[in-house]
Formats: C-alpha cells, sequence, structure tokens
C-alpha cells in the first residue's frame, strides 16, 4: 500500500492509498479477489438447458472482482473492481450473481467501461435498472437487491463502493432468481419476466409469516 504525501513527512501518520490500473482493471493492493465461473453459478441463469449444454463443452469465466476492505469492524468503507465478461448463456447475457446485503446499506457502482444494464429488485419484488455506461454513476439505495448484466461486445467493468459491515445475502438471488432478466432479442436487450420466477407457486398464506 502507498502512503503519505511528502510534504507531510515527519509529523502525520501515512494514510493509505490504492492504485487501480484503468487498462487491466487491476486494484491494488486487495483482500478479496474472485472468479466466478459458470459452475459457480449455474443456478443463477434462468435457461438451465443452455447452462448444461455449455458447461458440457467448457467452464467460462463469467465475472471477477478485486476488492479491498481497510478494517474490521463498523464505519469503514470497501471499494472493489467488477469485471463481466461478454458473452450468454442462451439468450441471457453473462451476470453477476446478485445480492441484497444483510444490512440496510446503500451502494455507488462506477462504471468505467463497456455497457450494463443495473437491476435492482426490492424484498417484495419491485424491480428498477438503470444502464450502465463509462462514466455513470449509480446509486443502490439500502434494502434493493443488486445485479449488473453486461449487455455489450466488449468487458463491463465497474468500481463498487459499500460499508464494510454490509454483509452479502446471496441465498434469496439463488433460490427465487430476479422477477426480471435481460435477454437478447433480434440483437438487442430485453427486460423480460424471469420464467422460473413467475412459474413459482404462490406460497399459501400461513407460509407468509
Ligand atoms: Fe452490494
Amino acid at each position: 500500500m502507498n502512503g503519505g504525501c511528502g510534504i507531510m513527512e515527519g509529523f502525520s501518520e501515512a494514510m493509505p492509498t490504492l492504485s487501480l490500473n484503468l487498462r487491466r482493471y487491476l486494484l491494488k493492493p486487495t483482500t478479496r479477489e474472485n472468479v466466478v465461473k459458470l459452475s459457480d453459478m449455474r443456478e443463477f441463469f434462468a435457461d438451465r438447458d443452455a447452462v448444461e449444454r455449455v458447461l458440457s463443452r467448457r467452464d467460462p469465466k463469467i465475472y471477477e472482482y478485486r476488492e479491498f476492505t481497510p478494517g474490521e469492524g463498523p464505519g469503514h468503507l470497501s471499494v472493489g473492481i467488477t469485471v463481466i465478461y461478454p458473452g450468454k448463456v442462451g439468450r441471457e447475457y453473462y451476470m453477476t450473481r446478485g445480492h441484497f446485503h444483510l444490512k440496510d446499506t446503500a451502494e455507488y457502482y462506477y462504471c468505467i467501461a463497456g455497457r450494463g444494464i443495473l437491476l435492482l429488485q426490492s424484498r417484495s419484488g419491485e424491480v428498477a435498472c438503470a444502464e450502465l455506461r463509462a462514466g455513470t454513476i449509480a446509486y443502490i439505495p439500502p434494502g434493493w437487491g443488486h445485479r449488473a448484466v453486461n449487455v455489450g461486445r466488449g468487458r463491463l467493468a465497474f468500481l463498487y463502493v459499500y460499508s464494510s459491515d454490509s454483509g452479502h445475502d446471496y441465498g434469496v438471488i439463488k433460490e427465487k432468481g430476479f422477477a426480471r432478466i435481460v435477454v437478447e432479442e433480434r440483437g438487442r436487450p430485453k427486460l423480460v419476466d424471469n420464467p422460473r420466477y413467475a412459474r413459482r407457486p404462490p406460497r399459501r398464506k400461513e407460509e407468509d409469516k
């Protein structure tokens, strides 16, 4: 990690800085890194037959992220960069798994490169979306699940900043999916109902407690 600014030398404690390589999308230093392949998220795409067809041939990288968390405990901000590769599984574009925060905390996405859609979904199933293009800053309000989708021909890269003690809930997305998904239709991205989400039988009232 870098530190200090020269002119303060001798009487100020060095404050941490990070570096981001905008050509290779590398963040340094990191405290967490992950490469997510299709086999890691087979339940997240709507067309399971298409997932298995692709996996019978290869296991493509869907996205990766690099993140830095400065410390334990409340009050810190984590920063990271996510890169989603271009491609589709069936008609559905490559995307992140998506998650809710365990706490009611917000998040910012700053799009560095590519074309994407940010899907947002409330706990009660309301859906919203925003376009991501280089220079876009998208705000994810507290309580909204979020997923980024790459609808471009190149990589989609965005920086994110969130409260370090937010926690991540991937389970509800894995189980229920998003109500809407982004698919290619006549060469263009289109937001459509998620057939797997819609096919679920409505829960009986006594189970709604
Ligand atoms: Fe998040």
